[in-house]
């Protein structure tokens, strides 16, 4: 199986590039399952539903999200009844919304997707990693599933690189989000597991991750406040990861990055 997950899409120069390039690369790659993560898409902060149809309807099958889920309260409604988007499951009981989906692909292949918080440099939030063990109790990769995909939303490198191991050989991709800068250790781990700490955004490079330079820059150095940051509106690179299973084991066979447009260096995988 081939699936392709998109890191953070930051603001509208985000969305456009995902939406005017992913139909093709679907079709190029030949792949078969798409997950994205919205949580920055509407202005870089949050996501509405307008938006989750538009990604739905260029070829995203589930977006997943972290901490800015919440940032337009609209999406607190539509969560409840959309069976595509997935907020971290180790948020407080009660919390609208769904941890984890289980979606289908075009040609019968079944994909769990699960979105997960660190919690070094974050919100102290239930226990990541026996959310996940959860999640995953009982269920057998390559049997009922043919894909597990953990979208690990964290700061720390050393989190995620635990969190990679933990569940190496259980899962089928494990990929970090929430820094917004890809890292250069995507892998397979020694037990097939797909694993890179983090696969970077769909958003504008000229800029401190995905906003408008001026503000961040001057909030370091004078610790001043200054008005509310604003996405950049430069051309976004696409920064994804194309994950290839063997289908009776459900483990990865290769990864591979892709990016494409704007100022990162153009890296495209093979097609076979
Ligand atoms: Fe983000
Ligand atoms: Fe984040």
């Amino acid at each position: 199986m081939r699936v392709l997950f998109l890191g953070d899409i930051v603001g509208r120069v985000g969305r456009e590039a995902v939406i005017h390039h992913l139909p093709n690369l679907i079709k190029f790659l030949k792949i078969d399952f798409v997950v994205a993560n919205g949580e920055n898409s509407a202005h870089g902060f949050g996501i509405t539903s307008k938006i989750c149809n538009e990604l739905y309807d260029s070829g995203v099958d589930v977006i997943t999200t972290g901490n800015h889920v919440w940032d337009q309260r609209e999406i607190i409604n539509f969560i409840v009844d959309d069976d595509r988007l997935v907020r971290p499951i180790n948020f407080p009981r009660g919390t609208p919304g769904k941890g984890a989906v289980v979606r289908e692909s075009c040609d019968g292949h079944r994909v769990l997707v699960i979105n997960v918080m660190c919690r070094l440099f974050m919100e102290p939030l239930d226990d990541p990693f026996i959310a996940v063990e959860k999640a995953i109790d009982g269920i057998s990769l390559g049997g009922e599933l043919d894909f597990i995909l953990i979208d690990v939303h964290g700061e720390a490198t050393s989190e995620k690189m635990a969190f990679g191991h933990a569940f190496d050989g259980r899962v089928s991709l494990v990929v970090g989000t929430h820094t917004h800068v890809p890292t250069a250790d995507l892998m397979v781990l020694a037990n097939g597991t797909a694993y890179q700490s983090d696969v970077g955004m769909c958003g504008d490079y000229d800029s401190v991750i995905g906003m408008k330079k001026e503000y961040p820059i001057k909030r370091f150095i004078t610790k001043l406040p200054t008005p509310r940051l604003e996405a950049a509106e430069g051309e976004a690179t696409i920064c994804g990861i194309l994950v290839v299973t063997d289908d009776r084991s459900g483990l990865a066979i290769s990864a591979e990055p892709l990016r494409v447009g704007g100022l990162l260096t153009e890296i495209m995988p093979l097609r076979s």
